[in-house]
């Protein structure tokens, strides 16, 4: 068990600037905590995780973070625009290990969803990858069909597609094999108008 910390209240979401290096650094540190568990292929270093975060500045594309009052980083979200700029993907979104299930993921997927509302983005979507055998869909072979694996889905340690269909985004495809066989990305979607 991770230990919980209490959420740090209130905290606010704002973009995160190319220049803040401290928080740039927690951001990066957090993805290779957060995902070396069951993405060790991930951000196994800071500076691939760094390196993820510069992304983050490119073109068109949304950086936010979670900071509290005392301005320590609590979570990060991204997104890039897709298909023209017609969509948003989600990608990445990380909330530091102590706060984890006090809101703060919720609250930066909302803050996303908020501000492609704004820009006229029609829908967010979003891959989340089973590498770890984290639902009914790891470890076999989805072929031929792969929607009757995906309708059957079953969360068997704590993967983060119910986090996401709780708020709201539905199932909309799976790419068998994605990170290996058997280790599929489990597609999901949500349309903001
Ligand atoms: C997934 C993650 C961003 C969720 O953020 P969070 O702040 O812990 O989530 P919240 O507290 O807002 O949770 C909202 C709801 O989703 C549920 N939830 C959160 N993570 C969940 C998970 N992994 N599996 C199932 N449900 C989950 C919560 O229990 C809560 O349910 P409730 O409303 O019924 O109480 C966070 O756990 C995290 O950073 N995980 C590691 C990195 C990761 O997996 N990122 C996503 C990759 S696609």
């Amino acid at each position: 068990m991770k230990p919980h910390a209490s959420l740090p209240s209130p905290f606010h979401i704002v973009d995160l600037e190319p220049t803040q290096s401290e928080r740039i650094e927690a951001v990066a540190a957090m993805l290779v905590d957060e995902f070396k568990e069951h993405h060790p292929k991930g951000w196994p270093t800071l500076a691939d995780a760094r390196e993820e975060v510069q992304e983050a500045f490119g073109p068109g594309r949304v950086h936010r973070v979670a900071v509290s009052s005392e301005g320590a980083v609590l979570g990060f979200i991204g997104a890039i625009p897709t298909y023209h700029g017609r969509l948003w993907e989600l990608h990445p979104l990380v909330v530091a290990a102590a706060l984890q299930g006090q809101g703060v993921g919720s609250a930066l997927v909302r803050d996303l969803e908020r501000l492609g509302q704004e820009q006229g983005i029609i829908a967010i979507t979003l891959g989340t990858d089973d590498e770890d055998n984290q639902t009914s869909l790891g470890g076999c072979d989805l072929y031929p069909d792969v929607l009757a694996h995906l309708q059957s889905i079953r969360n068997l340690n704590r993967h983060p597609y119910e986090f996401y269909q709780k708020l709201g985004y539905a199932l909309i495809g799976a790419i068998p094999d994605a990170n290996g066989a058997g280790r599929p990305d489990i597609l999901m979607a949500k349309r903001l108008r």
